[in-house]
């Protein structure tokens, strides 16, 4: 499949990478089309990985993936509005909000999320919040948290996207127990729980962990 991948940083290199990995074809989007760490990417990651600006590759994409930073997401979604018109977007952002150091803030306050703000900016992509919980390097391989099966959160309005999105969790990465919270409104509670997900990566040690729900 062609992907697109939207940032330059550690998921979008982890990610990138795995699918690259998998026989995908990825092509990595950023600000400017010659950037300096998706070159490096593109170096490292072999034939079918490439580089463009975001439209470039949300153009290329089948299937899209939303790897910038909270405080870009927007500015970055805008930029390939046009491209992802109709596509499935998974949307792996978190609204950290570091202005006032370390542990950050989350800058949509709880009433709002990234996830809703990526729908209502492209109401006819079809916007998933996946992996946003969770940190690059578990992302790709849920194996390396060593407790047996754990759980990837997902939260979108169509219902085939997220199905699209559920057996690509379980084909590509690996993962086998996918919760679906129902619609775009519920990445709110995903993306605050990464103000708890910070204390836990204190307490834990090392961000190699994850949530199990267990009831
Ligand atoms: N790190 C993790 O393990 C992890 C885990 C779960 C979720 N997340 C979330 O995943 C997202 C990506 O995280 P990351 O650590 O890989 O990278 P990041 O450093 O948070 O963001 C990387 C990308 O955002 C772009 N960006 C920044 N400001 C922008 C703006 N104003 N307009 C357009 N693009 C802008 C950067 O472009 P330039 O290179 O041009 O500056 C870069 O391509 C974040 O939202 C993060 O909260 C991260």
């Amino acid at each position: 499949m062609r992907i697109g991948v939207l940032g330059t940083g550690i998921v979008g290199q982890t990610i990138g990478g795995k699918l690259v990995a998998l026989g995908h074809e990825v092509k990595m989007g950023s600000r400017s089309a010659t950037h300096e760490k998706a070159l490096a990417w593109v170096a490292e990651a072999g034939a079918r990985a490439s580089l463009g600006t975001f439209a470039d590759a949300a153009a290329f994409g089948e299937l899209v993936f939303n790897c910038t930073s909270g405080r870009g997401s927007q500015d970055a979604l805008a930029a390939a509005a046009a491209q992802l018109d109709g596509k499935v977007l998974i949307d792996t952002t978190n609204p950290l909000d570091f202005s006032n150091g370390f542990p950050p803030t989350l800058f949509t306050g709880g009433t709002d999320s990234l996830g809703e703000q990526a729908q209502r900016l492209l109401p006819s992509c079809r916007v998933v919040k996946a992996l946003s919980h969770i940190t690059a390097s578990v992302m790709v391989d849920p194996g390396s948290v060593n407790c047996g099966d754990h759980d990837a959160l997902i939260c979108g309005n169509d219902a085939q996207a997220k199905a699209q999105v559920s057996g690509l969790l379980q084909e590509w990465l690996g993962w086998r127990r996918v919760r679906d919270l129902g619609d775009i409104s519920s990445a709110r509670g995903i993306e605050c729980y990464v103000a708890l997900w910070i204390r836990l990566m204190g307490q834990v040690g090392s961000p190699t962990f994850n949530i199990k729900v267990v009831s």
